[in-house]
């Protein structure tokens, strides 16, 4: 196979998966899409010889495209999504996939008619340097049995959902558009995946807002191996962007901080803890794409494969549903 083409849909944050596409060397960034015409023009002025379109058609029906990314508003993913698995092109599409789950399973059954096809998405806190460096810890055996994890994403920007798009569709949800990111990382970091959630929440942070779900709320989660620990959202923190994170092992203990994280190895208050200076976020918002390239050119695994993303937002979907009916919901995988 020669050189990807490929395309980016959306271009706020669909600029840096432009910017991550243009410096791989299998690839050839060749349309950027936006309905904004200033976006299109501006973006595709960085990129000498990339076509600037205003219709995703434009792109999803390129028969000349290999890949694309679609980063557009959350509502517009299931359909460019699928309109790109039947064009027969890879899909780096940004979280969350979709909004609901029979469009899951619908992505599902698209992805079985098209073998060859692959997705991903744009679960980045696998990348963080911090997380990373946490990771191969638990997995060389330093945190002993991991009995207990906690993740929350602390969003620091309420006005994107009481002024932005966001809370201008029919359907948002804080869960999927922040909790996913959470619940890849904890099964992630885990190795294992989460059976069971109970969720409450509220809205008292944008009340009067006209936004139309929760914008806190805290989930139990229980782990097929025994694990338990917290999953949550708080989009009206008043607290710049961040993700609080607590990990529980037998021999140690991960407490995130926005400076650094701390490594606890001894029940004792007077063992100092160790500081880890591990860079958090740290990561460029394209790049998972690389792996993802690798992937399909068959010489590598992709940072987050297709089990990955219906796996996260399955979580999503169990929490979603808990926190509404107020029961306790076991995950159905799709
Ligand atoms: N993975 C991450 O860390 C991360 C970070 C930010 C945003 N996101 C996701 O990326 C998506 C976009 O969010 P954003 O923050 O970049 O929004 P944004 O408003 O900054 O940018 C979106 C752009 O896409 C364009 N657009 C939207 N729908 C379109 C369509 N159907 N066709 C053509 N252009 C379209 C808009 O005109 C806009 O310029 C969302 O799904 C969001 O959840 C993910």
């Amino acid at each position: 196979m020669g050189r990807l083409r490929a395309g980016v849909i959306g271009l706020g944050v669909g600029e840096k998966h432009a910017e991550a596409l243009d410096v791989i060397s299998e690839c050839e960034l060749v349309a950027v899409c936006d309905r904004n015409r200033q976006k299109r023009e501006s973006v595709a002025a960085r990129f000498p010889g990339v076509r600037a379109v205003e219709v995703d058609r434009d792109i999803l029906d390129d028969q000349s495209i290999d890949l694309v990314c679609i980063a557009s508003y959350d509502n517009d993913h299931f359909c460019q999504t699928m309109r790109a698995i039947q064009q027969g092109k890879h899909v780096f599409v940004e979280k969350p996939f979709v909004l609901h789950e029979h469009e899951a399973h619908a992505v599902r059954d698209q992805l079985a008619k098209h073998r060859g096809v692959q997705l991903s998405s744009n679960l980045i806190l696998r990348r963080s340097p911090r997380f990373l460096d946490l990771r191969q810890r638990i997995e060389r055996g330093e945190f002993g049995r991991l009995y207990h994890l906690e993740g929350d994403y602390n969003y620091g920007r309420i006005q994107k959902i009481t002024e932005g798009w966001r809370g201008k569709l029919d359907f948002y949800s804080a869960v999927h558009g922040g909790g996913v990111h959470v619940a890849d990382l904890l099964m992630w970091l885990a190795g294992d995946r989460i059976v069971e959630v109970s969720a409450v929440g509220n809205a008292v942070a944008t009340e009067g807002s006209g936004f139309r779900n929760f914008d806190n709320v805290t989930a139990v989660v229980r782990f097929a191996g025994g694990a338990i620990g917290k999953l949550g959202v708080n989009f009206g923190c008043m607290f710049p962007h961040f993700h609080p994170v607590s990990i529980y092992g037998t021999q140690a203990t991960f407490i995130n901080g926005l400076d650094s994280a701390w490594l606890y190895t001894s029940r004792d208050p007077q063992a100092a803890p160790t500081r880890l200076e591990t860079a958090y976020p740290g990561t460029h918002k394209g790049e998972l794409i690389a792996s993802f390239v690798q992937a399909i050119l068959g010489q590598g695994k992709s940072d987050v494969v297709e089990e990955d993303v219906f796996a996260s937002l399955s979580v999503c979907f169990a929490i979603e549903r808990s926190v509404h009916s107020g029961s306790p919901v076991k995950v159905e995988y799709v």
